[in-house]
């Protein structure tokens, strides 16, 4: 009887063990985007990225790119779970009235998906934050 009894209690820390190690915490995406500094690193890269293409370089002319990476980066950690804060304005009132197309919306995405790249991260990482990031396509693009 003892011994059913502690079968079944190791049994149960077993499932429970592997019940952790297999779900996908609330912030497995943060972590493996490399954390706070990680998600820093893309975003730096991201924005060299942007001053070599041409459908969007000129959007950001002007733009204090300093303010933008902490802003950005910020975001991303929010987005992903991480112990981030966002205090900026909301995406819908930061890209309103530029008359964003869908062609640049596409040249911010594919320049993050380069960065992440050149950063190491693994494509199901990178097709996970692009999840997180898609909403955002109705508030940055109107036309
Ligand atoms: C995945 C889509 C996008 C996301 C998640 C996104 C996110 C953001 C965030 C979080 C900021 C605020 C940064 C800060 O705190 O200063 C921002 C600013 C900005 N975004 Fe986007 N953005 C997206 C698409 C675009 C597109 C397609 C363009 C145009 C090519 C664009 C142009 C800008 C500009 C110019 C600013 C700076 C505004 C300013 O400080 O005057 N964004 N974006």
């Amino acid at each position: 009887m003892m011994n059913k009894l502690k079968r079944g209690a190791w049994l149960s820390i077993v499932l429970w063990l592997c019940a952790c190690s297999s779900a996908p915490q609330g912030n497995s995406l943060y972590q493996a985007l490399g954390e706070q500094a990680g998600i820093t690193k893309i975003t730096h890269q991201m924005i060299v990225n942007f001053a070599q293409d041409e459908r969007i370089k000129a959007r950001f002319k002007g733009v204090n790119m300093q303010k933008f990476k902490a802003g950005f980066a910020l975001y991303v950690c929010a987005q992903v779970g991480g112990p981030c804060e966002y205090q900026g304005d909301s995406m819908q009132i930061i890209h309103a009235g530029y008359n964003y197309t869908n062609t640049e919306f596409n040249a911010v995405v594919d320049n993050l998906i380069l960065a992440m790249e050149q950063c190491g991260i693994p494509v199901a990482v990178q097709n996970q934050l692009l999840a997180k990031l898609a909403p955002s396509y109705k508030d940055v693009v109107y036309l």
